[in-house]
């Protein structure tokens, strides 16, 4: 009796052990929804039309945001440090007699950076949030994302730059 009980006591440890350790895993590879970048800095947008090769994917009015680390770095045009974070705000456009409007949220897209966490893709994480909700979009690790943002890599994988 008391030797059974112990040995739940191990079985249950090692589970709880193990499930730990996937809660870590699972989160070492995660990258953070990134709670008010509505107001971090502005540093560009750009209204992506039919017809454009990005349509598909990125098609509609976007908004680019940097957190203060990822500002310095842009202004600087210096590599990324760890905790830098930019958003791509993409919207839908509407039009509205001759003005193009912003329409519903589509996706947030966003790369964070972390050297050990997404050491697999330069050392930035990437996802997309679906619409105004956390929904993760990315299903292959980001590798899509980076494989195109790799022919940045002069600029540290980012393709935006800031203007005055
Ligand atoms: C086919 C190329 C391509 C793919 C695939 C792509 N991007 Fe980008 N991405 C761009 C371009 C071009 C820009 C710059 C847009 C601008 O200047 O307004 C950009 C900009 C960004 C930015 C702002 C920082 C920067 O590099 O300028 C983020 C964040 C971003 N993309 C995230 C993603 C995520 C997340 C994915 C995958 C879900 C992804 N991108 C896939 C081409 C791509």
């Amino acid at each position: 009796m008391k030797k059974s009980t112990s040995i739940g006591i191990l079985v249950l440890a090692a589970a709880s052990l193990a499930a730990g350790q996937a809660g870590e895993s699972l989160d070492a590879a995660t990258v953070k929804y990134p709670a008010g970048y509505r107001s971090w800095a502005h540093v560009k947008s750009m209204v992506i039309q039919p017809g454009h090769p990005l349509y598909d994917s990125f098609g509609g009015m976007h908004h680019i945001y940097a957190n203060p680390p990822a500002l310095e770095a842009l202004k600087s045009r210096r590599p990324y440090p760890d905790g830098a974070v930019l958003v791509f705000d993409l919207l839908e456009t509407r039009a509205e007699e001759e003005a193009i409007m912003e329409g519903p949220r589509k996706l947030v897209g966003v790369m964070e950076k972390n050297s050990k966490k997404f050491a697999a893709t330069a050392g930035w994480g990437f996802e997309g949030f679906r619409g105004d909700t956390e929904e993760r979009l990315v299903t292959d690790s980001g590798a899509a994302c980076f494989q195109c943002h790799a022919t940045q890599k002069q600029a540290d994988y980012v393709f935006c730059l800031y203007r005055k």
